[in-house]
């Protein structure tokens, strides 16, 4: 069912843990399956460098969170609020299609976490 790619990043993720006192947080949760996730987002000079997430998911949301949470390190705000779960998912080299809603997940994370990071620094 799941790729090479895919099967790494679920056995070995990247990432995983906490921030404390992050500059930008957010927790979501997936409307089709009730999964959840957390993210920690530390911004240094406009671009984030660092970035931990807990996923309570499947195997799908844990590889993109893994992946995704690679792609975001080291970009600017920016850069990092453009992220889309098709560029997850290409990351990933391909994901079920059933699996698809996982990745969003991923990316609402990201966008939530932005957002808040946002509204707290008035950016
Ligand atoms: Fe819930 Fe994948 S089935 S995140």
């Amino acid at each position: 069912m799941y790729n090479e790619k895919v099967l790494e990043h679920f056995k070995n993720p990247h990432n995983v843990g906490t921030i404390e006192d992050p500059d930008g947080f957010a927790e979501v949760g997936s409307s089709e399956c009730g999964d959840t996730m957390k993210m920690y987002l530390r911004v240094k000079n406009g671009r984030i460098e660092d970035v931990r997430y807990q996923t309570y998911g499947c195997c799908a949301a844990i590889a993109s969170s893994s992946i995704a949470t690679d792609m975001v390190k080291g970009k600017t705000i920016d850069e990092a609020d453009a992220i889309t779960k098709a560029d997850i998912v290409e990351a990933l080299g391909g994901l079920p299609e059933k699996k698809i809603h996982c990745s969003l997940m991923v990316e609402d994370a990201i966008h939530a976490a932005i957002a808040d990071y946002r509204s707290k620094h008035n950016k």
